[in-house]
């Protein structure tokens, strides 16, 4: 029987909304349907008009992951529509004009580390866990997780990550960079809706386009990284929020 709790709560907290996923019995696992439900709740108008977007779960598990009864059935024609739809989620949340901060409790393995890799800022309780369980299951992590991950710490870290496909705590995820801070378990929402305060408080205009333009810094060349510096300069410049 369909449940009646929405898979993902949105909440309001003026200028910040929280996404909360909330598939307790399943520790959060990233069904389609889940997936669904947070790129419905990005296109709310809540999510919409906010400044700031916090991902978060429960105290056991940000997300154990895909949701591995689901993928047996993956051929890779499906897998290849899989990518435009549901699992085009990754992709929308790396590119929100709005910053965004992962709030992680419990298990963040698998997709679910994905998606916290996805946001700008994570921030963890000390009862994190994190993990790219993948090869042992036969397959790689493949929601921009592992180009994220390279990205972040390097191929040599991230193949030590991948290959051993080892669990690992939040102390470690922050002495990698992965964190930027560990906090009390019971605390990690009020921490993450604290930072995405202050980020919703700075110039909307000057983060969307510095977001963007340190994404394209990592796969460009000086030369064009430095072209598009300062072309965003000069469009935010004109732009409200500018100094005048
Ligand atoms: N997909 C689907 N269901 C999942 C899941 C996932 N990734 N992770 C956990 N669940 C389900 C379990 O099947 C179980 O459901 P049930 O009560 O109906 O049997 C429920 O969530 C609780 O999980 P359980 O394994 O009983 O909890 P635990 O505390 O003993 O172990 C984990 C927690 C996270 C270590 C373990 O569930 C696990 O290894 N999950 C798979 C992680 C994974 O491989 N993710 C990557 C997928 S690519």
């Amino acid at each position: 029987m369909p449940s009646a709790e929405p898979l993902v709560e949105v909440q309001d907290h003026g200028k910040v909304v929280v996404l909360r996923l909330n598939r307790p019995a399943k520790l959060n696992a990233l069904s389609t349907a889940l997936e669904q439900a947070l790129l419905d709740a990005l296109r709310s108008p809540e999510a919409g008009s906010a400044g700031a977007i916090v991902f978060t779960g429960s105290d056991r598990a940000f997300s154990a992951g895909a949701d591995t009864s689901e993928l047996p059935e993956m051929t890779p024609e499906r897998i290849s529509a899989y990518y435009r739809g549901s699992g085009s989620l990754y992709e929308v949340v790396a590119r929100l004009p709005q910053p965004t901060v992962a709030a992680v409790s419990g298990y963040c393995l698998g997709a679910g580390f994905e998606l916290a890799l996805a946001c700008d800022i994570r921030v963890a309780g000390e009862s994190a866990q994190f993990g790219l369980p993948e090869v042992g299951l036969g397959i790689l992590p493949s929601s921009g997780g592992l180009t994220r991950l390279v990205r972040a710490v390097g191929p040599a870290i991230a193949k030590e990550i991948i290959l051993l496909g080892e669990r690992f705590s939040a102390t470690e995820a922050h002495r990698l960079g992965l964190v930027r801070e560990v906090v009390p378990a019971g605390e990690v929402v009020n921490v993450a809706l604290e930072r995405a305060g202050h980020l919703a408080g700075q110039p909307a205009m000057a983060l969307a386009w510095t977001k963007a333009a340190i994404d394209a810094a990592a796969e460009s060349s000086a030369g064009a990284s430095l072209l598009i510096e300062q072309l965003a300069y000069a469009a935010l410049n004109q732009s409200a929020g500018a100094p005048s």
